[in-house]
């Protein structure tokens, strides 16, 4: 990879260089390198365990790692909490969504960060100003709702899952991590769903996408990695790799020698 920052490609948006993770005794990471470059759409899969959703934790700021370091725009941070990495333009979509049910789509999208006035040290929300930029916002990504008035316990699957995305892109995220965000989706919403993702990539954002669903990364990804147990197993770009390929890194096989990763030393 050194060799591609040689040849002069751009430098990565975002790097995790030796994260390492232990929860107790368990290792979930164990000195993983990822790069992410700016407007790329990279794929992370792995085996279920294989640490695709704690790597995604940790570039996040959700989980603080045991070891290694996170450099954003050729700069180290620490991320204390999602918070801080929002703060640098990294936001991600949760595989639970983390919705709140109750409240309408445009509250939804801008919640704890709503816009508004500050009085006193308090945030007067500006709700005609909320649903307006909910609305332009939804339209710029091509995503459409009834009303932005509706609550989100309304939506389906694939809208809800919309609307998770609107709400990480917002504030210009730079950065979009997204943990399986098709899985529970029907086949016509998970078109939508890729169709947003390229259209986040259009706006320049990047995206790591975690996915087991191999017809999604090799339509909207340009990279994919492979994690096995914990560590970094392959990468390449969606080019030059095939699915079958990358299904064997996912059972920790490379090649036609297809010999399992735990035999090899
Ligand atoms: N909060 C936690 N406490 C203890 N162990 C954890 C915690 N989170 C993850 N692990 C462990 O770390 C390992 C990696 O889990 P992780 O959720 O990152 O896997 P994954 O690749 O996202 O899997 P899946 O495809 O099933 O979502 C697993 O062994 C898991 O049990
Ligand atoms: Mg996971």
């Amino acid at each position: 990879m050194s060799d591609a920052a040689d040849r002069g490609a751009p430098a990565p948006l975002l790097e995790a260089r030796g994260i390492t993770k232990r929860f107790g005794a368990i290792t979930a990471l164990d000195g993983v390198d990822l790069r992410l470059f700016p407007s790329e759409v990279l794929g992370i899969v792995g085996d279920n365990g294989a640490g695709k959703s704690t790597l995604m934790k940790v570039l996040s700021g959700l989980y603080a790692p045991t070891e290694g370091e996170i450099v954003f725009d050729s700069r180290p941070v620490v991320l204390h909490s999602p918070r801080d990495a929002q703060n640098i333009g990294i936001e991600m979509v949760y595989q639970d969504l983390a919705l709140a049910g109750n409240l309408p789509i445009h509250e939804n999208i801008y919640l704890g960060r709503e816009p508004g006035r500050r009085v006193l040290g308090f945030t007067v929300v500006d709700e005609k100003l909320s649903r307006r930029m909910a609305m332009d916002h939804l339209d710029r990504l091509n995503i459409t709702v009834k009303s932005v008035d509706q609550g989100v316990e309304e939506l389906s699957g694939g809208q809800a899952q919309a609307v998770a995305i609107a709400r990480a892109t917002a504030f210009e995220g730079r950065v979009v991590i997204m943990d399986e965000p098709t899985a529970a989706l029907a086949i016509r919403e998970v078109g939508k769903v890729l169709d947003l993702i390229k259209s986040l990539k259009d706006h320049g954002a990047s995206v790591m996408l975690v996915s087991h669903r191999m017809d999604d990364v090799f339509f909207v990804c340009d990279r994919v990695m492979a994690l096995f147990h914990g560590r970094n197993f392959e990468e390449a770009s969606i080019a030059e790799t095939s699915r079958n390929e990358v299904i064997g890194w996912i059972m920790g096989t490379r090649g036609h020698a297809a010999t399992p990763a735990h035999e090899r030393a």
